[in-house]
This record gives structure tokens, C-alpha cells and sequence, in this order.
């Protein structure tokens, strides 16, 4: 009998499609074929992967075609499919919102009423419109959202924005955010004892690799004199390690913190008597 094989849809071509993959590589996945296949196997993983449309890979999972998938949580609201969210995966990070044209009197959601509106996402949308009590035009399009207005064709549109570069080419403004949204890996919720056994290891590895990207190690070097001072300005995990240093009376301090802390905190430490600092990315961190 064949041993079994947790089954992975992505997407096959996409903005997702980069991460995903550096993802499973950094989980020590070892992929051998490209892209240009719907099916590849892990070398090193009971793992096969499935390269298919992002807008398809939720009712492929739904279906038991894959068991697990990686996609936007704005794919996975659209679709409307009742997936699990196993991992928020930390990449794609955008949200949903409505636009409208520069200098639009826009005063509300209640500004859409009757109006025209432009989307990819007619389903979220739908629900946006109807918590708002609020009845207006869907207009599905599949992609270029953002010239609808300017050719005509809608009053306001609803599409995803990340850096917000194409709303300003297009000379729309952001209003309202239906929903902010980011990769992540849902799952069937109905897996065999075995599968579930393979996600779980798999679950395991991403998560130590997720931490360890938003993680740093911190070493530096004080007199001992400092060191309380410092040592109460760190948010480490646990407690610092202190080490002696060859030169009598100094000592270094190794500590794990945020990366998104540590740039409030690097002119306290040197304030406080901290040098050589250094930074260090970690490559897995197991908690
Ligand atoms: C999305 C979206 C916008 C753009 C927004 O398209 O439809 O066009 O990204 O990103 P920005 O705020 O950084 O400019 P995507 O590139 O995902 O491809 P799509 O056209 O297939 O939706």
C-alpha cells in the first residue's frame, strides 16, 4: 500500500505564488519541478503539490482534491467556502476597500446607494452592501478594476490595495476597507488521522520558521554595571543570557526579541551604556 501523501494546492502563477514556495523551502521542503506543472512531489516530505488558479483552489479542497491549500484570506471570503484557517502565513498582507475618483463626495457606505460598482469580489462585496442595508449595481470584472470609472463604466470600484500604487494611478481614493487580508493555510476540515498527522509536522516547521522571521537574536556588550539597566529595556523571551567577557568587569548579553521592537529600543540600549551591538536573523525558532 502506498504510504499517504498530504496534498497542497497553490497558486499557479500570482502574487502569492514566490512566497508560498520560499515558504515550503525554508520548511526544508525540497521541490524539484517548476510552475509549468500542475503536479510536483516533494523529494524530502510526504508532500505533493497542486499549481493551480487561486480562485479555484477553495473548492478543490472543498472537494478532497487537495487536502490543504495556501491562499489569500480575501480568495477564501469570496469563495465563501467553509475552510479552515490553519496558519495565518504573514506574506500578501492587503486589504479589500472601496474607491472612488479623487475629489468624490464620498460620506459613507451610504454613498453607494444606486451607484455602480466595479469588482472581482461580487460576493464580499454583497455582504458589505447588505450589512449596510444598502442596494446598488454590482459590476463583475475579472481584472484592470481600476479603469472602470474612468472609462464609464462605474462610480466606485472594489478591489484589493497593497501599496495603494494603482488607486493612485488610476486617481482613486481609498474609503472604506471591506476586510484586511493576508496568505494563509486552510485546510479541509474533514483530514484523516493520518493526513492530519503529515499537516501537523508540516504546521510544525512553518510555524518555527514564521517565528524566527519575526524574531532577531541580539548580542551585545556592557559593563557589568550596566547590565540591570539593560537588562530591564529588553523584551526577550525569558531571560537574558549574560557571558563574562575576556576583558575584566565587561560582559556580552544575548537576548531574542521582535523585530518590529527592536528599533524603538536600539537608542535606549546605547543610552544606557550597550555596545557593538548586532543583529542576527534566526533561521528556525522553536518555541
Ligand atoms: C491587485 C489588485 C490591484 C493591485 C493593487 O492585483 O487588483 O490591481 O493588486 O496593488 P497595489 O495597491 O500595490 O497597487 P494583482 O496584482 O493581485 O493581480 P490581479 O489584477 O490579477 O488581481
Amino acid at each position: 500500500m502506498n504510504s499517504p501523501r498530504l496534498k497542497i494546492a497553490i497558486q499557479k502563477s500570482g502574487r502569492l505564488l514566490e512566497d508560498s514556495l520560499a515558504l515550503l523551502k525554508e520548511c526544508g521542503i525540497g521541490v524539484d519541478n517548476g510552475k509549468d506543472q500542475l503536479k510536483a512531489s516533494a523529494r524530502n516530505f510526504p508532500l505533493d503539490i497542486f499549481y493551480l488558479r487561486n480562485s479555484d483552489i477553495p473548492q478543490y479542497i472543498e472537494d478532497g482534491v487537495a487536502h490543504i491549500g495556501i491562499i489569500g484570506e480575501n480568495t477564501l471570503v469570496e469563495s465563501g467556502k467553509d475552510l479552515h484557517i490553519a496558519q495565518k502565513l504573514g506574506f500578501s498582507k492587503c486589504r479589500l476597500s472601496v474607491a472612488v475618483p479623487k475629489g468624490t463626495h464620498y460620506f459613507g457606505p451610504d454613498y453607494l446607494i444606486g451607484k455602480r460598482i466595479a469588482t472581482s469580489y461580487p460576493h464580499t462585496l454583497k455582504m458589505f452592501l447588505e450589512r449596510h442595508h444598502i442596494e446598488a449595481e454590482i459590476h463583475l470584472i475579472t481584472g484592470s478594476v481600476e479603469i472602470a470609472p474612468n472609462i464609464g463604466l462605474a462610480d466606485a470600484v472594489c478591489d484589493l490595495v497593497s501599496s495603494g500604487s494603482t488607486l493612485f494611478q488610476n486617481n482613486l481614493e481609498e474609503k472604506d476597507v471591506l476586510l484586511h487580508s493576508e496568505a494563509c493555510l486552510v485546510t479541509n476540515k474533514q483530514l484523516s488521522p493520518e493526513i492530519q498527522d503529515i499537516l501537523d509536522q508540516l504546521l510544525f516547521r512553518m510555524h518555527s520558521v514564521l517565528e524566527a522571521r519575526k524574531n532577531r537574536y541580539l548580542l551585545m556588550n556592557a559593563p557589568n554595571d550596566k547590565i540591570a539597566e539593560i537588562i530591564a529595556i529588553l523584551p526577550g523571551m525569558k531571560s537574558p543570557t549574560v557571558m563574562p567577557l575576556a576583558t575584566e568587569g565587561w560582559s556580552s548579553i544575548h537576548t531574542v526579541i521582535s523585530e518590529s521592537r527592536f528599533w524603538d529600543i536600539i537608542s535606549q540600549l546605547k543610552t544606557a551604556g550597550a555596545q557593538g551591538i548586532l543583529v542576527i536573523p534566526i533561521e528556525k525558532m522553536i518555541l
